[in-house]
């Protein structure tokens, strides 16, 4: 693969990949201006949709159109659970519950226990299970209104799954699948079939109203893959096709497309202070010179440098600190060393809250995975 080329799936993403040539591989829409002011009327202005890290939708303006007539909308996403959680998985969640408080919306939070053990040879249910609850903790922890939270666990709600799963199964070939996942003959039927699941949870929205209900799913870009078979049936099965709000990648600390959960190179959510110190100071990929003169005279560049994507996706809201830090960086006045400082200290106390408040959701936990759906 040359330097050019990269790919997208839902379980794989390889090479730095050009989001412009995503959009017309991927047959989705960039959020223009105009759908964005329409959005924003409803929500107010988030920094992730100002800086274009939600960059693209499918049908976003039929969500739009309904909350204009004040109809009521559905968000849904989620979290095949198969590893701790790490600073990047946060990212589509933290905007997530900002449109659900904005739109006052109903969420579904799906949590596919099956998908992992179906994709991953070493993975079983018990492993799921127990991430199953690792994970929740967390994604309570983010503060989702539990009220308005339904949290629809694959293995333990399949009773309301199931029936609409076999209907979109029956309207989608093998080779659909096959060309959409890139899978082959060798692999298993559970690869073939795990798509449904996603896909239901878009329709369930109409189901539960009992008339034709929109539903928004905010994800990474990759996800769109599934949605656009759940979109592909939606109207033969007589529900209104969904809609996406597409992120793109957070960056590994190593600059790959995608923070991957292997290797030890995640921030995780459990992480020490001085261990975020390390892994940031050790592996996170710097746009800077390599001596401290060089850098001065010729300045750093924050496009390529981690610490300042993280910061400009995740950490630094305010956008006069952001192009400061920009700025400087740039000039040379910031070195690398005080960039990563920067973060360091953000995440830190990013985390520092963020580990009380699970031990909050710690005490909920299990109340939650015993809900009906
Ligand atoms: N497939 C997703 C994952 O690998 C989990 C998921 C299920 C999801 N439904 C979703 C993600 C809806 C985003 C939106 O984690």
């Amino acid at each position: 693969m040359t330097k050019e080329e990269f790919s997208v799936t839902p379980y794989e993403v390889t090479g730095q990949v050009d989001y412009d040539k995503l959009i017309l591989q991927f047959g989705v829409k960039r959020i223009d201006t105009a759908s964005l002011a329409r959005l924003k009327k409803h929500t107010g202005d988030h920094f992730m949709l100002r800086r274009q890290h939600f960059f693209a939708h499918t049908n976003l303006d039929k969500v739009l159109d309904a909350l204009d007539k004040k109809e009521k909308v559905y968000i849904y996403t989620g979290r095949a659970p198969s590893g701790p959680i790490h600073i990047g998985h946060l990212f589509v969640w933290t905007f997530t519950k900002w449109l659900q408080d904005r739109l006052n919306a109903t969420l579904i939070f799906q949590i596919p226990d099956e998908e992992k053990v179906l994709f991953k040879d070493d993975l079983t249910f018990e492993d799921s299970a127990k991430w199953t609850r690792e994970n929740l903790i967390d994604i309570i922890a983010l503060g989702f209104d539990l009220k308005k939270t339904r949290f629809l666990i694959d293995t333990k709600h399949a009773n309301v799954m199931y029936k609409l799963a076999c209907q979109v199964a029956k309207k989608t070939t093998a080779s659909t699948v096959r060309a959409l996942f890139g899978l082959k003959n060798e692999d298993n039927v559970g690869k073939y079939f795990y798509t449904t699941m996603q896909s239901v949870p878009a329709f369930l929205p109409t189901v539960f109203e009992g008339k034709q209900t929109q539903c928004l799913i905010p994800c990474a870009v990759d996800q769109d893959v599934h949605f656009r078979l759940t979109r592909d049936v939606a109207e033969k099965l007589g529900y209104p096709k969904p809609a996406t709000i597409l992120s793109k990648f957070v960056p590994s600390l190593s600059r790959d497309s995608k923070m991957s959960s292997s290797g030890e190179q995640a921030i995780w959510t459990t992480d020490a202070p001085k261990e975020v110190e390390r892994k940031i100071r050790k592996y996170a990929f710097s746009g800077g010179k390599d001596t401290v003169e060089e850098h001065r005279k010729l300045g750093g560049n924050p496009d390529i440098d981690v610490s300042f994507q993280w910061l400009s996706m995740l950490f630094e809201p305010d956008d006069h600190k952001l192009a400061s830090i920009h700025d400087d960086y740039k000039s040379g006045k910031l070195l690398s060393g005080e960039l990563k400082q920067i973060l360091i200290d953000k995440i830190n106390a990013f985390l520092a809250e963020h580990q009380k408040r699970r031990l909050d959701a710690e005490k909920v936990v299990d109340s939650v995975i015993a809900q009906h759906f």
